[in-house]
């Protein structure tokens, strides 16, 4: 690319925060960085923009409903497209890039790829029937039409098909398999799962919704205080080999060499919003909003967990460790602290509120699996807490990140129908969409089937250690650029930010007021 192009580029798309207002230069810029970008994605590999851009420079914002959103590379210099995260490694097309979009928060919003299926007539490379369609038989991808029924959980709820064959020790049965597409099987169980975002993954203690990435089954490692980095690098490297060998169905996988690159790219990468419509620059009047301060946001494996330091010997791999330092702030975010004093009516002060609702509005948790259960063994909390008064950093531990900072796969209930109304999940949202797996507890001694079974649409955790307790466990995303990649929950089950915060209502009887809620949409728009 001439310097010349580059400079334009960098003029056009950077904004200095400095210099940043909340005025129509900004939506314009943004708007036209938007469709520039979207152009250059949309072209793929071989498209008119082919050549023309090497990078993507660091200030470049991404319009989305809420504002825009900002994905820099803390090495400097942008995001280099020369890297094979940017390139096509397989057979079918598809590239990292594909699934994880920096106009999307480094994942994909059901919006956007809806628009490329219009776009595209549903032939972007992120319409592949390996993974893309309901089911992998009984679709015809011959018409529009076909593809657009084939490709509709994908185009409407932006959900890929992960199937997994049930460990063959598992310590239960599939007993039936109700899947609304005709993948049935109960061999391999077919999962509807979103895009998680291939960013802000220094904060990470387990890769994938299910943590498999982290595990044995992959050859990998779990992520713990005393192996990291290096765990987290080891993991991110295995799963750019399977991502390629799988999403991209390259016929042999890649080399070392690139999917090093792949993985200390993406650990280069921090996301976040920087600029929302009502509250203008989230940096601006002391707030520490947009990814620039996550670059020196101190972290450690189990730093801050809420978890740990009630039984603070935990049984690791290689004996007892006392993890992490014990000192639990339920003040998880401060990010917009110095917005709290403002004038109630500014839209500002209504993104503090949200950000104080989401640390110190107490939440009564129970029934969880993985902390209220007695099984809640294996590193959580031997014995479990049959109830536990918390709130959303009970959770949500790592500091202005939002995920878990020790590996804690949870099932709150996102995937699971509620017995009194089947087509909704335990938060009241609708799961008609998902497949209903029923599985049962084996007898350990004759190995015959037990009464003792659970229905829900994602096996998680159960499906990689073939363990019956760990049905319906899920790990917790970063909650960083949640306005990039709307839907929400691993199921894609919360259109809105608002149907999330409803779902924690539901589900734990925790009652806030109309202006609570939209304080806390506000708040988690802004991250
Ligand atoms: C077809 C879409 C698709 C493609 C292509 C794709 N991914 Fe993903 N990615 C996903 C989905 C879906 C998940 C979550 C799946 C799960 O957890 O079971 C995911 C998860 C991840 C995660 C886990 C993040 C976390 O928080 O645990 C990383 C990292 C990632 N992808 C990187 C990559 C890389 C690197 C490539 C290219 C080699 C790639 N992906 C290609 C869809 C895709």
């Amino acid at each position: 690319m001439s310097s010349l192009t580059k400079r334009i580029g960098q003029w056009v798309c950077t904004l200095n925060s400095g210099g940043l207002h909340r005025n129509r230069a900004v939506v314009l810029a943004t708007l036209f960085c938007a469709a520039l970008l979207l152009a250059v994605e949309l072209s793929g590999q071989q498209g008119p923009f082919d050549g023309l851009f090497s990078f993507i420079p660091n200030g470049t914002l991404y319009p989305n409903p809420l504002g825009a959103s900002r994905t820099i590379n803390v090495n400097g210099g942008g995001l280099d497209l020369a890297n094979p995260f940017f390139q096509s490694l397989g057979t079918n097309g598809r590239a990292c890039i594909t699934c994880h979009q920096p106009s999307d928060g480094m994942a994909v919003s059901a919006a956007h790829v809806e628009l490329r299926f219009l776009t595209s007539q549903g032939t972007d490379p992120i319409f592949r029937p390996v993974d893309g369609t309901v089911c992998d038989h009984g679709v015809d991808l011959t018409t529009v039409a076909g593809r657009a029924d084939a490709y509709r959980l994908l185009r409407t709820r932006g959900l890929i098909r992960i199937a997994i064959p049930v460990p063959a020790n598992a310590d239960y049965r599939v007993v039936s398999v109700e899947n609304p597409y005709g993948c049935n099987d109960t061999a391999t169980i077919a999962a509807y799962r979103r895009p998680l975002p291939a960013t802000n993954l220094r904060f990470l203690t387990a890769v994938m919704i299910d943590g498999r990435e982290s595990t044995p089954l992959t050859g990998t490692q779990t992520i713990r205080y005393d192996n990291s980095p290096g765990s987290l690098l080891a993991d991110l490297k295995q799963q750019a080999v399977d991502a390629t060998v799988g999403h991209a169905q390259a016929a042999v996988p890649p080399s070392d060499d690139v999917v090093t690159r792949i993985a200390n790219f993406e650990l280069g990468l921090a996301t976040a919003q920087v600029f929302d419509r009502r509250a203008g620059l989230l940096s601006a009047g002391g707030a520490q909003g947009g990814p620039q301060p996550l670059v020196s946001q101190p972290f450690f494996v189990s730093m801050n967990s809420s978890i740990n330091p009630l039984f603070p010997q935990l049984e690791q791999p290689g004996g007892l460790v006392t993890p992490g330092d014990g000192q639990f702030t339920s003040d998880v975010f401060t990010i917009f602290q110095a917005w709290a004093n403002l004038p109630p009516q500014d839209p500002r002060a209504a993104v503090a509120r949200g950000e104080a609702i989401f640390d110190s509005k107490p939440i009564h948790i129970t029934g969880v699996a993985g902390l209220n259960d007695p099984a809640s063994q294996g590193g959580l909390a031997p014995g479990g807490v049959a109830s536990l008064n918390g709130t959303c950093g009970t959770r949500h531990d790592t500091v202005n990140v939002g995920d878990h900072s020790y590996p804690t796969p949870l099932d709150i209930g996102t995937g699971d129908p509620d017995p009194a109304n089947p087509s909704v999940n335990l938060g009241g949202l609708d799961i008609a969409y998902l497949p209903r797996v029923t599985v049962c507890k084996l007898d350990p001694a004759s190995g015959a089937v037990t009464a003792d079974c659970k229905t829900t649409s994602d096996l998680g955790q159960a499906l990689i250690d073939g363990k019956f307790d760990h049905v319906g466990k899920v790990k917790g995303p970063v909650l960083r650029g949640l306005a990039a990649r709307a839907p929400y929950f691993h199921n894609g089950s919360a259109a809105t930010l608002l149907d999330v915060v409803r779902f924690y209502e539901k589900r734990f009887g925790w009652t806030l007021t109309p202006q609570e809620e939209s304080d806390l949409v506000a708040f988690l728009g802004s991250l």
